[in-house]
């Protein structure tokens, strides 16, 4: 998919780039040595769009829900614990031979309107434990990766020490509900890979080098706390008009691994609301940031996989924040609304196939 031909189109046009390879000569071998690409799968369109559901056999290695695991999802209420949407997901990934990640454990963002009522330690304690357990547990042994933490560093403010994101765990835990989430899930399933999830560390500008300081600092802190965490994902949530700093990414992308984290992309896409109309114009912005981005991680190692959020502009979470005022539609995924391949999968295929 992709292949040669859309590779040579990108290499000729907008960029110049030099991405042609030769075949391998074992093609097989390849294959199997290729950086697992995956993308988000929700589960409207999943149900309805034959599509759809064909764009993910034929482009993706693996899957990630874009929603059902959220605590609203699950927990509608606080007895009652809804698997239908995550089951769902789990059994098209199933059929397809592609492992589901679980995203996510714990995040400020996308809670039922119950857990505002959690005003003491031990009641936050107390829930998300049985969270942790019931959820884990359910899926032990067929989720082996886990977004356990996502989203923790609040946005920089200028002049401010960056802090941790307000959410009723670290105003009821404080800081240690992250240890706490990892520590539960490593207990739950001990083979599971466990990972913390971060948005905004990779773009130039002071407030990407502020969070890109404090995540380190705070994945050192956990590390040195015993923390079970194995792996951080950087989401590539990227603004589009924001040029990737690829020396500082690749940086820290050298001192996860030199803490012996793997490193994984995780929800690339590119807002694309303030670039200009043309979508030819679009397309090549939005491949050059994922080829600047790709570049910068893979000079420090092979990320253990690479993840859009969604396949195809035609169901992307883009417009509910970053809707285009011409009326135009976003581009944000690597295919089309038709589900026709663009630059964006020339550039993913180009390095998920990098055998190193
Ligand atoms: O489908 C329902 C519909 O049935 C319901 O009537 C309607 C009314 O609320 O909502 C619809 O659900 C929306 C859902 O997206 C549709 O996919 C939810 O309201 C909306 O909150 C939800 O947004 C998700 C968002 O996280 C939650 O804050 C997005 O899909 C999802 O793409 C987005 O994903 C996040 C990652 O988890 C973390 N990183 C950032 C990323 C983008 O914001």
């Amino acid at each position: 998919m992709g292949g040669a031909s859309t590779v040579a189109a990108l290499a000729g046009g907008t960029f110049g780039l030099n991405l042609v390879r030769a075949a391998p000569a074992n093609a097989a071998a390849h294959r199997n040595r290729r950086i697992p690409f995956g993308a988000c799968v929700n589960v409207g369109p999943l149900q309805k769009d034959a599509e759809y559901r064909a764009a993910f056999v034929a482009y993706c290695q693996q899957l990630v829900p874009e929603g059902g695991m959220y605590w609203y999802d699950l927990r509608p209420n606080r007895d009652q614990f809804n698997f239908g949407i995550a089951d769902t997901i789990l059994t098209f990934a199933d059929a397809n031979e592609m492992p589901m990640r679980g995203h996510t454990l714990v995040w400020y963002g996308a809670m039922p309107e119950w857990t505002k009522q959690i005003s003491s330690a031990a009641e936050a304690e107390r829930e998300l434990t049985l969270h942790i357990e019931r959820v884990v547990s359910r899926y032990r042994g067929k989720i082996r990766t886990w977004h356990v933490v996502n989203e923790p560093i609040d946005d920089p403010v200028a002049g401010k020490p960056v802090g941790l994101r307000p959410s009723v765990w670290l105003q009821n835990l404080g800081s240690k509900h992250i240890d706490l989430a990892f520590r539960l899930a490593h207990q739950v399933d001990p083979s599971a890979e466990l990972l913390l999830n971060e948005f905004g560390v990779e773009s130039a500008g002071a407030d990407a080098e502020a969070k890109r300081q404090a995540l380190l600092a705070l994945v050192r802190d956990l590390l040195a706390r015993g923390a079970p965490l194995h792996g951080v994902g950087l989401q590539g949530h990227l603004p589009g008009k924001v040029e990737i700093d690829r020396d500082r990414l690749s940086q820290l992308v050298s001192e996860f691994r030199s803490l012996g984290l793997s490193v994984h992309v995780t929800e690339f896409d590119v807002a694309d609301d303030e670039l200009p109309a043309s979508p030819a114009v679009r397309d090549a912005i939005v491949a050059a940031r994922a080829y600047d981005l790709l570049e910068a991680v893979f000079a420090a190692t092979r990320p253990a996989a690479v993840f859009t959020w969604g396949i195809t502009d035609r169901y992307t979470w883009i417009p509910m924040w970053h809707k285009r005022a011409d009326g135009l539609i976003n581009r944000p995924l690597p295919l089309d609304q038709n589900y026709r391949p663009k630059p964006l999968w020339s550039v993913i295929d180009y390095f998920c196939g990098q055998t190193g």
